[in-house]
């Protein structure tokens, strides 16, 4: 058997799927502060209509125009791995595949959708994007967008991760883009958080106020502001990486996987690499599939589904989702991109009709994992993509266990080239697990019990 799998261009899908027109139970509407369906038009001042209208689609397919396929051809499709080296080194009989999604040139699966968003923004007269990233990899991957399609483009990165993270602010300006450490002086919201707390290490709460704040507040209506997660359209154009992964299968001549497995900060690399087998699922395949998030922010494992607003300030329209509460600010854990308060709402359903397992593991134990992936299949992953590994590394000692020949796929979301002072830290003994009491998590929750009930179904 190979232990790679390419596609051919003309393999490349030439549509994403939106899981919204198969889940058994519909998507609740976003919803304004009256508690009312938010409208197309009250979008508007955020996002174009084309994506509006992507956001809100119940359509089960949608065509991917000829000009972002050209420019994911960059990298797509991308390698479908077998890691025959991490199965010989934990004597298990499972399959263990991967999907490398940090051959892009931002190094994740970013750009799948920053290349798609950038397009449709320029199609329709838009000239700068605003965006917030957390570990900087959404921030550099947006960037490389606009550098590919000739718009300007402004990233609001987390403090912590800024500091962190020196060099990914660099990849940013190569690339053309403005990179700044949020809180910062440049809005409302910033300044109101800086003088609340000037040490604050930031959240993506705050960064995405401050983003969708300076994108409403152009006077021009020429700057729009990105999210790279969350929100359905980001979900849609992420499905590439599993209709990828379907095809790659069949060619190592298997024809569905046991396990699926990827991490989940605002759900968008698992959403990509799950959702075409969640599709499988629905219509009775057997396919334990299985989000991960950090111990320290167990939006899925310890938060609740309820309607919460997707930022810090009440930017955005409310949505159902699995939350904290959205001033909830997580520990300061390495994996920067998944330090968010919320999930996916699609992601989110899915949990609730239960076609997902999600799972939480502390850090130690991912660093751990990604050590092991290093010195096995020699690939340093992001922390984020750190607790895609530990938790296939334990379905895989679960296979062995149970003696069965289990297939797991799972989604390498991105490189940790720029993330070395995480290994940094751990090889040396310096990182620690943070344990969220319960009753923080209430405290928290308690502050969002005014907002609209989700009804029961
Ligand atoms: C490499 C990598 N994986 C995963 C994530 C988490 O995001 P999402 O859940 O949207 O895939 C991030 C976010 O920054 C990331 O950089």
């Amino acid at each position: 058997m190979p232990i790679k799998m390419y596609l051919s261009e003309d393999e490349v899908p030439r549509k994403w799927y939106n899981l919204g027109a198969d889940l058994p139970t519909p998507m609740l509407p976003y919803l304004g502060p009256d508690g009312n369906p938010v409208t197309p038009e009250m979008m508007m001042p955020i996002f174009p209509m084309n994506l509006i209208e992507q956001e809100m689609t119940q359509e089960r397919e949608v065509e991917i125009p000829q000009e972002v396929l050209e420019i994911l051809y960059k990298w797509r499709p991308s390698p479908l791995h077998r890691a025959v080296a991490l199965e010989k080194a934990l004597g298990t009989p499972a399959k263990i595949f991967y999907k490398n999604e940090s051959v892009s040139p931002a190094g994740s699966h970013k750009p799948n959708t920053a290349v798609a968003q950038a397009y449709y923004n320029k199609i329709s007269g838009i000239e700068k994007l605003t965006t917030e990233t957390g570990a900087g990899q959404w921030g550099s991957a947006l960037s490389f967008a606009c550098a590919q399609l000739g718009l300007e483009c402004k990233v609001y990165m987390v403090r912590i991760s800024f500091d962190q993270k020196p060099f990914r602010k660099v990849m940013m300006q190569t690339w053309g883009g403005q990179c700044i450490a949020s809180p910062s002086p440049d809005t409302v919201t910033g300044r109101r958080m800086l003088e609340m707390d000037p040490d604050t290490p930031g959240s993506l709460g705050i960064a995405i106020s401050e983003a969708v704040e300076e994108a409403v507040s152009d006077p021009t209506g020429k700057t729009k502001y990105a999210l790279g997660s969350v929100l359905n359209h980001v979900m849609l154009h992420q499905t590439i990486i599993g209709l990828e992964t379907k095809q790659q299968l069949k060619k190592f001549g298997i024809s569905k996987p046991d396990v699926v497995i990827g991490c989940a900060g605002g759900g968008s690399n698992f959403a990509g690499l799950s959702f075409p087998f969640v599709r499988d699922k629905i219509n009775g395949d057997d396919i334990e599939i299985i989000p991960v998030e950090p111990a320290s922010c167990p939006t899925m494992t310890g938060g609740t589904f309820t309607y919460d607003i997707g930022d810090m300030s009440g930017m955005t329209p409310l949505m159902a989702m699995h939350t904290l509460g959205h001033d909830f600010i997580p520990p300061p854990i390495h994996a920067g991109g998944l330090r968010y308060h919320g999930m996916s709402p699609l992601v989110s359903q899915a949990v609730i009709s239960g076609l997902l397992s999600p799972r939480a593991i502390h850090q130690l134990e991912c660093y751990k994992a990604a050590m092991t992936f290093a010195r096995t299949e020699g690939i340093i992953v992001a922390p984020e993509t750190s607790h895609a590994v530990a938790s296939t590394i334990q379905e895989a000692l679960k296979a062995k266990e149970e003696g069965k020949e289990k297939v797991i796929v799972f989604s390498l979301s991105g490189h940790g080239l720029m993330d070395l002072k995480g290994y940094q830290a751990y090889m040396a003994g310096d990182l620690f697990d943070y344990a969220l009491p319960p009753e923080q998590i209430q405290e928290n929750l308690a502050k969002i019990k005014d907002f609209p009930p989700v009804p029961k179904r």
